[in-house]
């Protein structure tokens, strides 16, 4: 596999003047998603205010994120609070610490003793308080396999010992943990799945059973959450659903192009080109609020645009030779303007103590990757590597 040539992924449209599509228009060019990030007369699809009482559309009537103008700027205000004092270094450090930590136990080699005994990771009470075993099912499921399906055999021939699968056993937990941590709720093993439960019917169109459930996963954050006014608990959930997915993704995507780059490519530079050219975050959305011109084409009031971070990210007008790998050109991947993502610095530090170990640990196995199907998010599902 070629990691200095990235090519686009499936779907991905090519770079040209905005176009009618089905829902809306689709924005693709470098300078026209820019324009409309930052232009006032485009606005965010904004969330029906939800009944008071901890469900779903509670949350998304409460959030910044899907705010109208007018209660935008004080709700952003509570998150981008909340994350001033969460210290990008720190989050760092602890997010390598525990990585080091799982990856330890993956590695330790499998034995009779290990064979019955629940696999234990080392304690971490002021990381990640409540971390009882790997696989969070309190099972003691094998080390060795964590995340993977079951190998069939004794301990000692196990073809699965010292695999692990990258997504389930790190991108989907470790972050969400570190974050909820320093956001003080009462138990972040807990609601790590709690927050992907929310997160998987945040935007709109999940199935009623998705939207159930999470309904269920908010009166739960919200019970392990500091005491706080409502809009001010659901902006710091918020947090935590905003980071699920997304730096997942980009976890798993840094992990793939990584474990294949030289060791030599800063994490650092790694993380910021796969950003570019692999972006979790594939897209968002806006609605005009009135005519406007755009790239060109005249675009009527009430209209949907879907502003495409994947093919702006490659336009060649912004970035000469776009599918080459090149660290320092930066990426429209974390949004721009007043609503572009507070959390940045906080998204990097965290994938990059966790991607720094792996790839001071691990192999890539050369599995298939495969993604998780979403309009918006590029998540891989699994990523298969070995743990030395
Ligand atoms: C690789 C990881 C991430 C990516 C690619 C990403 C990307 C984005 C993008 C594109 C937006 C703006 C959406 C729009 O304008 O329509 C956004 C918003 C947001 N992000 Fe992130 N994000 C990431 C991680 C995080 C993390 C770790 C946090 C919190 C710690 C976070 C918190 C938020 C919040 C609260 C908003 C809404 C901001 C507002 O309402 O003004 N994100 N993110």
């Amino acid at each position: 596999m070629s990691w200095s040539i990235i090519a686009p992924a499936p779907g991905t449209p090519p770079c040209g003047p905005p176009t009618p599509g089905t829902d809306g228009w689709i924005v693709t060019r470098h300078v026209d998603v820019l324009a409309v990030l930052t232009d006032p007369r485009c606005v965010v699809p904004a969330a029906a205010p939800g009944p008071a009482g901890g469900t779903l559309a509670w949350l998304r009537g409460a959030v910044s994120r899907f705010s109208p103008p007018e209660q935008h700027p004080a709700r952003r205000a509570v998150g981008v609070a909340a994350l001033a004092d969460l210290d990008p270094d720190e989050l760092r450090t602890t997010a390598a610490r525990a990585t080091a930590a799982l990856l330890d136990v993956v590695a330790a080699p499998a034995g009779p003793a290990d064979a019955a005994a629940p696999a234990t990771v080392p304690p971490h009470p002021a990381i990640l308080p409540g971390r009882a075993d790997v696989d969070g099912s309190g099972a003691g499921a094998p080390a060795a396999r964590a995340g993977m399906p079951p190998a069939a055999g004794g301990p000692g021939d196990d073809p699965g010992a010292g695999r692990v699968d990258v997504m389930a056993l790190l991108a989907r937990r470790v972050p969400v943990e570190v974050l909820a941590a320093g956001l003080g709720l009462a138990d972040p093993v807990a609601a790590a799945p709690a927050v992907a439960a929310v997160a998987a019917a945040y935007h709109p169109g999940a199935d009623p059973a998705a939207v159930a459930a999470a309904d269920r996963a908010v009166a739960a954050l919200l019970a392990l959450s500091p005491p706080a006014p409502p809009e001010v608990a659901a902006n710091r959930i918020g947090l935590l659903v905003q980071a699920c997915d997304a730096t997942a993704g980009l976890i798993g995507a840094a992990v793939r192009w990584g474990l294949a780059a030289p060791a030599a490519v800063p994490t650092a530079d790694l993380l910021a080109e796969v950003l570019r050219l692999a972006p979790p975050v594939r897209a968002t959305r806006r609605v005009t609020t009135v005519a406007l011109r755009l790239g060109g084409r005249t675009i009527g009031p009430d209209t949907p645009l879907l502003l495409r971070f994947d093919a702006a990210n490659r336009d060649p007008a912004a970035h000469p030779e776009p599918d080459r790998f090149r660290p320092g050109r930066g990426s429209l991947t974390f949004g721009a303007g007043p609503r572009g993502c507070p959390g940045e610095r906080h998204a990097l530090a965290l994938a990059e103590g966790v991607v720094g170990e792996v790839r001071r640990r691990c192999a890539a196995t050369g599995g298939p990757v495969t993604h998780e199907p979403h309009p918006t998010l590029h998540v891989p599902t699994q990523i298969e590597v070995s743990v030395r």
